[in-house]
């Protein structure tokens, strides 16, 4: 149940929301020793936070001339005193998403460097056992108000409960877990591979890309190159044209194994298909000594973490001194502010991991956005104009 408002607290967010739209600065300061820079004002119609209040107020940017002064101040400060960079309002739209769409681009970058910075210091936490919710006290209150996934800090009947409803959101979406997904029923119509839940794991608009990765990393041929996550076979048709000595398949689901069959895969001089999760299937690669001069993963229903190991646990133990790494960009790109957020928070990891990313921007094709292709499709997974492509090598 959640929390009663006191007349007080609704006084305040409004006046906390009204200092923000007005970029008062001196008087956001004093409110904010009260109360908090992610109130949200229960009465008003469009529900909207502080941050959100503060960017609408400076309007579009005309002519180039954007907010500055003591509205990036505002941003700022409400920033400094822990607004949520990724808040979303009734609009669907994050403070991120407004600055976007306004044109405030000063704003928009400082978003984004909080939304780094925040991202950053939330992996850092997971990674030490801390879960960032303990000023939380009422169970009932995580239970409502929290993603299912992160509702652990209750009793274990409550655990029992929330499992359920994790595994219940999986029956209902298979992507949201890989063995779900790698065991789920695929069907391959035309320009789309689809998982049981109606999500597009691979789409053929995406074919540019594929060549372009497989022409970034591979310049040459009779080199040793490997990808992760066959799909329709895109990215390992495109390798194929590059002559490799040795071409590495490794592929999780069943039924893309039996594809691979059907078009002649395994028949194919110098190509190697790894059955298998690559969970699985690398530490084997390891122990063998295997070194490779190209290696390309785009997976499916997997998060930031299994990438994050892909890259520091095995990338760097594959990969020969001068070899490259590419990687599918889609990370957040069904909103621009989030897919900003990724591509820097990856670069930063990356670099931790030893490697120097460069970035190659390619547009994805014209009307893609709400078109017909999309057509039986879960959601767009891709509503952003431009894919921007990793190269990464080892840092000199
Ligand atoms: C997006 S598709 C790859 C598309 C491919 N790049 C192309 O050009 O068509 C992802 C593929 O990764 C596979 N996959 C998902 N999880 C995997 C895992 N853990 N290990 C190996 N393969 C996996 C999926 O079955 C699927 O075939």
């Amino acid at each position: 149940m959640a929390a009663q408002v006191s007349e007080e607290d609704v006084l305040l967010a409004k006046r906390i929301i009204s200092a923000a739209e007005r970029h008062d600065l001196p008087a956001l300061k004093v409110l904010l020793k009260e109360g908090s820079a992610n109130v949200q004002d229960p009465t008003a119609t469009a529900a909207t936070s502080p941050l959100h209040a503060a960017i609408l107020s400076c309007g579009e940017a005309k002519d180039g001339k954007e907010a500055d002064g003591d509205a990036v101040q505002t941003v700022d400060l409400l920033l400094q005193n822990g607004a949520i960079w990724n808040d979303l309002n009734k609009e669907d739209e994050t403070p991120g998403c407004v600055a976007h769409r306004l044109g405030q681009k000063k704003i928009y970058e400082k978003i984004v460097e909080a939304g780094v910075r925040a991202e950053l210091l939330f992996a850092k936490m997971q990674a030490l056992g801390l879960s960032g919710d303990d000023d939380v006290e009422d169970d009932d209150e995580i239970l409502e108000e929290q993603p299912a996934v992160k509702k652990q800090k209750v009793d274990k009947e409550t655990v029992q409960v929330v499992q359920e409803a994790v595994d219940e959101e999986i029956l209902d979406d298979v992507s949201k877990d890989n063995l779900a997904y790698l065991k789920s029923e695929l069907r391959y119509r035309g320009h789309i591979l689809f998982d049981e839940s109606d999500n597009a794991v691979m789409m053929d608009w995406e074919t540019e890309i594929m060549q372009r990765h497989a022409q970034t990393l591979i310049p040459k041929p009779g080199l040793k190159v490997m990808n992760v996550g066959h799909g329709m076979g895109i990215v390992d048709t495109a390798i194929q044209t590059h002559e490799p000595a040795q071409h590495h398949i490794i592929e999780g689901h069943p039924q893309v194994h039996q594809r691979l069959r059907e078009q002649g895969w395994y028949d194919k001089p110098n190509v190697i298909i790894h059955e298998g999760r690559w969970q699985d299937v690398l530490p084997k690669l390891v122990e063998q000594g295997v070194v490779l001069d190209a290696i390309y993963y785009d997976t499916f229903a997997e998060d930031y973490d299994a990438f994050k190991e892909f890259s520091s646990e095995y990338v760097i133990q594959l990969l020969a001194p001068e070899g490259r790494f590419g990687w599918y960009n889609g990370l957040g790109a069904d909103r621009q502010i989030c897919y900003d957020v990724y591509t820097k928070v990856s670069e930063i990891d990356l670099h931790e991991a030893g490697f120097d990313t460069e970035w190659e921007d390619i547009k994805v094709p014209t009307g893609l956005h709400g078109s017909k292709q999309w057509e039986g499709t879960r959601r767009p997974y891709w509503t952003i104009d431009v894919y921007k492509l990793p190269v990464n090598t080892f840092v000199r």
